[in-house]
């Protein structure tokens, strides 16, 4: 399962998440993954877009938190992946940064919870593209594939 911040106009236009350029790069990151984007569960924190893509308020996030447990109890996901800062607060109930949050996993109920770098952050910082391949690899790993070896 993978969970984002809040659907964009592309998204709010199609009525599917991550479909405009931060979900075309969060395609290229599932094919190098070795994944395939109709096997994900892939969600947002907020329903809908807030006003001028300003950042979800924690009232908004808790308005759509019954929803979003809705989604994570009928999936049961054995893994969650946190794209982004907003995410990954919501879902841990963190305060931490990104940087501190990623590299490991992280358990919430029955699964076990990796945080990364949002798409929309790497398009504009593509130096931190390293780091979110290092959690993918991470990631993988855990599930029995090997990325470094993997054709
Ligand atoms: N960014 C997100 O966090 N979610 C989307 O669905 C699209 C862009």
């Amino acid at each position: 399962m993978f969970i984002g911040e809040a659907p964009g106009a592309d998204e709010d236009e199609q009525g599917e998440p991550f479909v405009g350029r931060a979900g075309q790069l969060l395609d290229k990151i599932i094919e190098a993954s070795k994944l395939v984007r109709e096997e994900l569960y892939i969600c947002n924190i907020l329903r809908c877009r807030p006003p001028g893509n300003r950042n979800p308020a924690n009232e908004e996030a808790a308005n759509c938190r019954e929803y979003l447990d809705g989604q994570i109890a009928t999936v049961n996901p054995e893994y969650i992946v946190c794209w982004g800062l907003i995410a990954a607060k919501n879902l841990l109930d963190s305060t931490i940064s990104i940087g501190k949050l990623r590299g490991k996993f992280h358990q919430h109920g029955n699964a076990k919870v990796l945080c990364t770098y949002h798409p929309s952050y790497l398009l504009r910082n593509p130096a931190a593209k390293t780091d979110v391949w290092k959690d993918m690899k991470f990631l993988m790993k855990d599930m029995g594939v090997d990325l470094d070896k993997a054709g």
